[in-house]
């Protein structure tokens, strides 16, 4: 999520970056490998909210490389 507001791209949040509100998802569309792997925090949103696996829910994902995504928003 810092890495995407650093790159001047809005990112929906409604809990501050706390792990709550799931907004923060995004669409992965190249470069998974180089991204944290999902920390418990993550799965329990995304399997509470029913969001797919080329979603990762920004607040709580390191980047690691290169990645290419989207969100529906932009
Ligand atoms: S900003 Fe709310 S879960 Fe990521």
């Amino acid at each position: 999520m810092r890495c995407l507001i650093g790159a001047g791209l809005p990112v929906a949040s409604s809990c501050n970056s706390e792990g709550v509100c799931a907004k923060c998802g995004i669409r992965i569309l190249e470069g998974m490998q180089n991204l944290s792997s999902p920390n418990v925090t993550e799965i329990f949103l995304k399997e509470k909210n029913n969001i797919g696996g080329e979603i990762r829910i920004s607040c709580q994902t390191q980047v690691l490389g290169d990645i290419l995504v989207d969100a529906s928003y932009w």
